[in-house]
């Protein structure tokens, strides 16, 4: 707020004018509430999960006598204790949320505690033991499929012909990659909160993704309607997709031990339980075939994912779907065979991961494109470029592209360079003999919407209050991404009042039934558009009355800044005025609308239709340096060109492409999750697994935002934004490649992200270039 108490317009957004997000203020004031700023009711107790020691086994023997006596538990809970059905499966009913007869991945929680303090539940689930029986444990996807362990049949997207379409090839290349899991690190670690009300009503405060989900699953478990659970959820820490599925677990459990005792649970997860217990970004290993003709068109692409889905389906099947989707990324490819495999190991089930299996298609595109580079001896993106979709191109999945793949090209090469950087890059590699710079491209494509076709519906519920305020209430999840801001922004446009009157309210399941998850990235678009109508439906009353009482056509009546024009004139009447006038005349305020896209369709059998609503283009530029004594490196610049459609909120949306970047950095050059044959998770603390910190961001990241015009459905044209810059990361893993190329050129790199400063020593110094070396002068390699 500047001095005179006004708000300036970069800052209209927050109600105490402060920053884009309207959460920003109460952020760094620490006075936003998240799961554990609720103040407990008096007798709260606390809850703590048992988990698994070991990765697949028979449970022999569960002893808890010694636990129940300790000081101030008051009940272990167990399978036996679930009323209803013992299951939170979502898409495949295959997950136990107590494990019964067996145990599937070390983590899977056996029992409950419950005691009055959190240090007592934690101080009991070391009395219990347990005895196992060790069946076999498999870890990698690869064998899992050999041995037929598979959670859905395979499915296959195909274009034109492939077996044919080799033979049209000049060049042909195959090879494997392996990309690793990823741990989420919301901030807010995994808890849930229930609270009884009367008549058998439980309350369970989340911090879920998909309220509805915990409601559905709280329901089962517990054999009771779903009009008796209420989920409750303010925002998020984050949840990057680890709270689509899994916070469901959390929840269920307070509910449970509230069912039995009557008295309000929490479980709020410490970090290593967290990391220990829940699923992942999927790990995949998969196989490539490329062809390319004489002109450096792709003709002929050929892929094999084996998934690693861990031990029960969670999201995985549906996460499988969007790697096949995006297996080609931002190109054109006439023949095309894509194979995917759900391999179900003796890991946690792995889960939702912003890109949701998207980015792990494309790293296969990429790094096929990468290897035919090297193998030709030109640079990848001369090969990118030539491939790019155009519109009217289609998909392997039969939807025509609109594309804005080439203008994104374009315009990068034009703002940044791409010759001249190349350029640049080599010029410093001739002069430095320690340091070296790679650099790559990094142009992304990502389908907007659900890919289930009946998740894409969405309800929003408007009330204009007689003071004139206004309450919004949407199955919108904030959890940092701005989704409520944005909710805001569309209400105080289409009243055209000034933002501070207006009110987001928690996301309830009382309020706004059956939703989806807040995930897809399409939480704005559809959310937006349903409070969208009902503030139009609204307005369309408001307008009414004040045509009745200006005695003029309702289509002369406007709404600008809180005050009434007629005929374009202005006229005594205002806002408040007009609110009050239709709530005296017995005219409703408020209205409840339902949003759902039209001509998005798929059809399994054929694999084929038209999912999504419209594609997010982009291009990125990577530039990093490596330290070729240390193996260590910088991430010099990430240089985009962004598709947002007409950007609503550019504050927002540039925090989504700077906060997406880092993540998909993260993943591709440091995030290394390492478990051991037995199925233990090593990397369980902050002090074995590495995220980027803020010594490790780029030193530069430049989002250009590319107004693009294309029709799309999107909420004001303005693109959705969550997921798709988290797959510029990927060029940091390439140009890592390049770099270590440049100084070894016959490193011989393998495809296996994460390229962790370990991979990139070993690359600069694979046996050839160390006795290269140790007849070089100067350098005494040891
Ligand atoms: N941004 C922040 N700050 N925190 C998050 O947890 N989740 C991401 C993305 N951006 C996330 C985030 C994921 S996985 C998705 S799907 C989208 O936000 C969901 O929100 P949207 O649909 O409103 O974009
Ligand atoms: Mo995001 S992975 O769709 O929650």
């Amino acid at each position: 707020m500047n001095k005179n108490g006004k708000i300036s317009e970069a800052n209209k957004y927050s109600p105490s004018g402060v920053g884009g997000n309207i959460d920003s203020y109460t952020h760094v004031r620490g006075e936003s509430v998240y799961l554990d700023d609720i103040p407990v009711v008096n007798g709260t107790l606390f809850a703590s999960a048992f988990d698994s020691p070991v990765a697949h086994g028979k449970i022999k023997l569960l002893d808890t006598t010694e636990a129940e006596a300790m000081p101030g538990v008051i009940r272990i809970f167990t399978a036996y204790d679930i009323p209803g059905e013992n299951q939170i499966g979502g898409i495949i009913p295959d997950e136990e949320l107590l494990a019964n007869t067996h145990v599937h991945f070390c983590g899977m929680p056996i029992a409950l505690v419950v005691a009055e303090t959190d240090e007592a539940a934690r101080a009991a689930i070391k009395k219990i033991k347990v005895e196992i029986e060790l069946l076999t444990i498999i870890t990698d996807p690869r064998e899992a499929k050999e041995k037929g362990e598979l959670i859905i049949p395979p499915r296959t997207f195909q274009i034109g012909d492939i077996t044919t379409a080799w033979s049209q090839c000049k060049y042909i290349f195959e090879g494997r990659t392996e990309t690793n899991g990823q741990e989420h690190l919301y901030i807010e670690t995994q808890g849930a909160y229930a609270v009884p009300q009367e008549n058998g009503v439980i309350r369970i405060y989340s911090s879920t993704q998909g309220p509805t989900a915990v409601q559905r699953t709280a329901a089962r478990v517990l054999a009771i309607p779903m009009n008796q659970i209420e989920v409750d959820t303010t925002r998020l820490g984050g949840g990057f997709g680890g709270k689509e599925d899994q916070a469901t677990t959390w929840g269920v459990m307070c509910a449970l031990a509230c069912y039995h005792l009557k008295k309000p649970v929490k479980y709020s997860l410490h970090r290593m339980e967290d990391m220990r217990m829940t699923g992942k970004r999927h790990p995949y290993s998969s196989d490539f075939k490329i062809g390319l003709n004489k002109d450096l068109k792709i003709l002929a692409y050929e892929a094999v994912f084996y998934q690693n889905a861990g031990a029960a389906a969670d999201l995985s099947p549906a996460v499988m779907e969007r790697t096949l989707f995006h297996c080609t990324n931002s190109y054109f490819i006439p023949n095309v065979k894509a194979t995917a495999y759900c391999c179900r190991t003796n890991l946690p089930p792995n889960t939702a991961f912003r890109g949701f299996g998207g980015p792990q298609g494309m790293f296969v595109i990429e790094a096929a494109i990468a290897k035919a580079a090297e193998q030709l001896n030109i640079p990848a993106y001369e090969i990118q470029q030539k491939n790019l979709l155009q519109t009217g191109d289609e998909f392997p999945y039969g939807q025509k592209a609109e594309s804005e793949a080439n203008e994104c090209w374009s315009k990068t090469n034009q703002l940044y360079g791409i010759k001249k950087l190349q350029q640049n890059v080599d010029d410093f590699n001739s002069k430095n003999k320690l340091y070296k710079k790679g650099m790559a491209l990094m142009p992304i494509c990502f389908g907007i919407s659900f890919t289930k076709t009946l998740m894409n519906q969405a309800r929003a519920l408007v009330h204009v209050y007689t003071d004139g305020s206004v309450g919004i209430s949407t199955g919108a999840v904030e959890m940092g991404q701005g989704v409520n801001t944005k909710m805001l922004q569309v209400a105080a446009k289409i009243f055209s009042i000034d933002p501070v009157n207006i009110k987001v309210t928690t996301t309830n399941t009382y309020r706004i039934a059956n939703t989806s998850p807040t995930a897809a990235s399409a939480a704005a678009d559809l959310n937006g558009r349903a409070t969208e109508i009902a503030c139009n439906a609204v307005l369309q009353r408001l307008k009414q009355v004040a045509a009745d009482e200006l005695k003029v056509e309702v289509s002369k009546i406007e709404i600008k800044e809180e005050t009434v024009f007629a005929n374009g004139s202005k006229t005594e009447w205002d806002w408040k005025k007009l609110v009050m006038a239709t709530y005296s005349k017995r005219i409703s305020l408020s209205e409840l609308a339902h949003y759902t896209p039209e001509d998005i369709h798929f059809n399994l059998n054929k694999e084929k239709g038209h999912p999504f609503v419209y594609h997010v283009y982009g291009t990125a530029i990577s530039i990093v340096t490596i330290d070729c004594i240390r193996g260590i490196y910088e991430v010099d610049s990430v240089k985009v060109v962004h598709d947002f459609g007409k950007s609503m909120n550019t504050m927002i949306d540039l925090g989504q492409c700077e906060g997406g970047i880092v993540q998909g950095i993260g993943w591709m050059t440091m995030e290394e999750l390492l478990y051991n044959k037995e199925g233990k998770l090593m990397t369980s603390a902050l002090s074995t697994y590495k995220v980027p910190d803020i010594y490790s961001v780029p030193k530069e990241i430049t989002i250009h935002f590319l107004k693009t015009q294309k029709n799309n459905s999107a909420i004001f044209g303005s693109k959705a934004v969550g997921e798709p810059p988290l797959m510029y990361g990927i060029g940091a893993y390439f140009a890592l490649h390049n770099a270590v190329k440049a100084f070894n050129t016959t490193a011989g790199l393998k495809y296996d992200a994460p390229m962790t400063p370990e991979k990139v020593l070993m690359g600069l110094y694979s046996p050839a270039k160390k006795n290269e070396l140790l007849n070089a002068e100067g350098i005494k390699v040891i």
